[in-house]
């Protein structure tokens, strides 16, 4: 295993995927906590400006790398300097995937490869390196179709797309992995709906091309990039019949991360798999939703109620108990502070970020 930081050095952390919509605000996090974070980024997603955003927000340096969690040798060579510099990494937040759950019916292979394939490499190179702490982002798709709610770290595990599988084929390997290196710690965080963003607005979601998710269509429409919002169905068992799901402030999520990593570099022998749920443990309808953002926004959203969408399930939102009573953590900013801050960001970065 690799030697620990010197004392008075701030414990330095891997974040793969950190340019993107998480990371960034987890960037904000660590830095605030006390963490020395290192981005690794292929920028298939995301846009390097967003660092310097996240440098401009913490007034940290927040080194980045160009690079690829598939490619092994790069990865060698990034442990290698950071032992070397005698500040070796000590933690990997592994951010980094492919997310769109309708492009990963079709690109399935994309998805593995990108997803599965890559987390094998990477923890290849952090056994080559001795680096023996892991925190990963899970998802919430891995329960499927709940068989009660809210939903329980134990409950089964039955994706029902190419994407979920990725996820809880991941925790699985993980999972395998800590029982054969009982020295290796694997933290699984299964977020629920993180929406909004930074409160300085300088930072937060930037999907390329039409988004795919409830949030940043709103805000595309409410800012005129499309004619109406289209609610996929209104015939749920949910109290006005539009679906349910738990979201979460971005920001809020990020700091679930400087727990985890707090929790996986205290070692936690004997039990060094974990998964915790992330979510605020309420639900949110669609048209709730879209009230919220009118009233904190003062901007009307258009909608046309129209067909489910395929592969929808009507209701979920996590219990997190677990992540309560163990991490320390708690997700208590409110639905209208994600619709002010979302907003925020949206109005002043219209076409996202700059080239
Ligand atoms: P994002 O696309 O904004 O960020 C992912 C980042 O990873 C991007 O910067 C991308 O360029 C990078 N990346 C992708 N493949 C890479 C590779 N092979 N090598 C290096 N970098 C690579 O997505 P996000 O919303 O910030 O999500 C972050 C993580 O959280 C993902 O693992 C995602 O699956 C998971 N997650 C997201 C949500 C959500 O609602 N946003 C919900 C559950 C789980
Ligand atoms: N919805 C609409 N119109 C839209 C988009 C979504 O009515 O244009 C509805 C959906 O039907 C659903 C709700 O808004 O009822 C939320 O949909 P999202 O697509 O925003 O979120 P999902 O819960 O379906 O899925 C998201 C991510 C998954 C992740 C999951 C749990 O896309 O990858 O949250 O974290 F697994």
């Amino acid at each position: 295993m690799s030697e620990p930081a010197q004392a008075g050095q701030l414990p330095r952390i891997l974040v793969a995927g950190g340019a993107g919509f998480i990371g960034t605000h987890t960037l904000v996090s660590l830095v605030q906590n006390g963490y020395r974070p290192l981005v690794l980024d292929n920028f298939s997603n995301s846009s390097p400006a967003a660092l310097d955003r996240v440098r401009q927000i913490t007034g940290a340096e927040v080194e980045a790398v160009r690079g690829d969690i598939r490619d092994g040798n790069a990865l060698d060579q990034l442990f290698q300097r950071c032992a070397d510099e005698g500040a070796p990494i000590e933690c990997v937040l592994h951010l980094a995937a492919l997310k769109a759950v309708g492009e990963s019916s079709t690109k399935p292979l994309e998805y593995y490869d990108n997803n599965v394939t890559g987390t094998l490499r990477l923890l290849e190179a952090m056994l080559r390196a001795g680096v023996m702490r892991l925190v990963f982002s899970s998802s919430a798709t891995v329960y499927g179709e709940p068989e009660s709610l809210p939903f329980q770290e134990r409950h089964r595990i039955a994706p029902t797309n190419p994407y979920g599988h990725t996820k809880a084929m991941v925790e699985q390997i993980l999972r395998d992995f800590c029982a054969a290196q009982p020295r290796f710690v694997a933290v699984c965080l299964r977020y629920f709906n993180p929406i909004g963003a930074h409160e300085s607005g300088l930072i937060g979601e930037d999907p390329r091309g039409e988004p795919n998710n409830l949030f940043p269509y709103i805000m595309r429409t409410a800012i005129g990039k499309a004619p109406f919002l289209r609610v996929f169905g209104n015939d749920y068992q949910t109290p006005d019949g539009t679906g349910v799901r738990d979201y979460l402030h971005v920001s809020d999520l990020a700091d679930g991360h400087s727990k985890a990593i707090d929790f996986a570099l205290a070692g936690n022998e004997g039990a060094n798999f974990s998964a915790f749920n992330l979510g605020t443990g309420r639900g949110t309808s669609v048209l709730e939703l879209v009230s919220a953002f009118e009233r904190e926004s003062g901007v009307r959203v258009p909608y046309q109620v129209t067909a489910r969408r395929p592969g929808d399930i009507g209701e979920a939102w996590a219990d997190p108990s677990l992540a309560n009573q163990v991490l320390g953590w708690t997700a208590g900013r409110s639905v209208d502070q994600m619709c002010r801050d979302g907003w925020n960001w949206q109005k002043n970065n219209p076409d996202g970020y700059p080239e």
